[in-house]
């Protein structure tokens, strides 16, 4: 199947649904399913990286997910804690830039910190980047530039305002996709979508693995992309 996969995104953006009904099918608590989840992301991450895609943006906490159990907040946090100190090794000896789009300031101390101080010694590194969304909106995003702007004089450019997102400096997203079922963006990265393909796949996210990605991507790669034109 690999020599199927002629064009690749440079930006692949995953919406990890399904987390909960996984586990609910295996008469576990959504915690359980988080866990597992957690578990796949960097075997994503990493073939991602090998083929040769520039950059993978991850969906792991959404400003409206502050609406759900506290139990369950914490349980994501805590992933993301270890996920960090699991793979700080890593991103230095595989040369990945870690960035996080998102607003940190609301997140428990240890978790800001760890994610500062991951975000910090792997900034000069260019090559790959991972960027992870927490306590991320889209459209929060979007109002964050616009107020970063506010009392520029002038007109505003894309490219300008592009460089007052989280994602400043990533080629646009590519390819989007949104596991479990669902179809729709949630407030992921609106602007860096404008030209994004969507695959939905009914596959939940804890059973997303390298063959689930290999089907997106020769799908990716079938695409006719116009971008507005003929
Ligand atoms: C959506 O599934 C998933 C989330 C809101 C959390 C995703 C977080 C992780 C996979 C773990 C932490 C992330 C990292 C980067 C280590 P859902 O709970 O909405 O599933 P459901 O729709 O089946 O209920």
């Amino acid at each position: 199947m690999e020599e199927e996969i002629s064009v690749l995104p440079k930006h692949v953006g995953f919406i990890m649904d399904g987390n909960g009904r996984w586990a609910k099918a295996r008469n576990k608590p959504r915690t359980f399913g988080h866990q597992k989840g957690a578990d796949v992301i960097y075997e994503i991450v990493s073939a991602c990286f090998n083929r040769g895609i520039e950059a993978v943006s991850l969906y792991a906490f959404s400003t409206e997910n502050w609406s759900r159990p506290r139990e369950e907040i914490d349980k994501i946090f805590d992933l993301l804690r270890r996920f960090l100190k699991k793979y700080s090794a890593t991103l230095l000896r595989e040369k990945i830039r870690l960035i996080i789009s998102g607003d940190l300031s609301a997140l428990p101390d240890g978790l800001r910190e760890e994610c500062e101080r991951r975000i910090g010694e792997t900034k000069a590194f260019s090559s790959h980047t991972l960027n992870i969304a927490i306590n991320y909106g889209s459209r929060a995003e979007i109002l964050r530039a616009v107020n970063l702007l506010k009392g520029r004089e002038g007109e505003v450019g894309e490219e300008e305002f592009s460089s007052c997102l989280y994602t400043a400096g990533l080629p646009d997203v590519d390819l989007v996709v949104r596991t479990s079922g669902e179809q729709r963006l949630s407030n992921f990265f609106l602007w860096q979508c404008a030209y994004s393909e969507f695959y939905f796949t009914e596959v939940l996210w804890p059973d997303f693995h390298e063959k689930q990605l290999t089907d997106a991507l020769v799908w990716f790669s079938r695409r006719k992309r116009r971008f507005g034109g003929v």
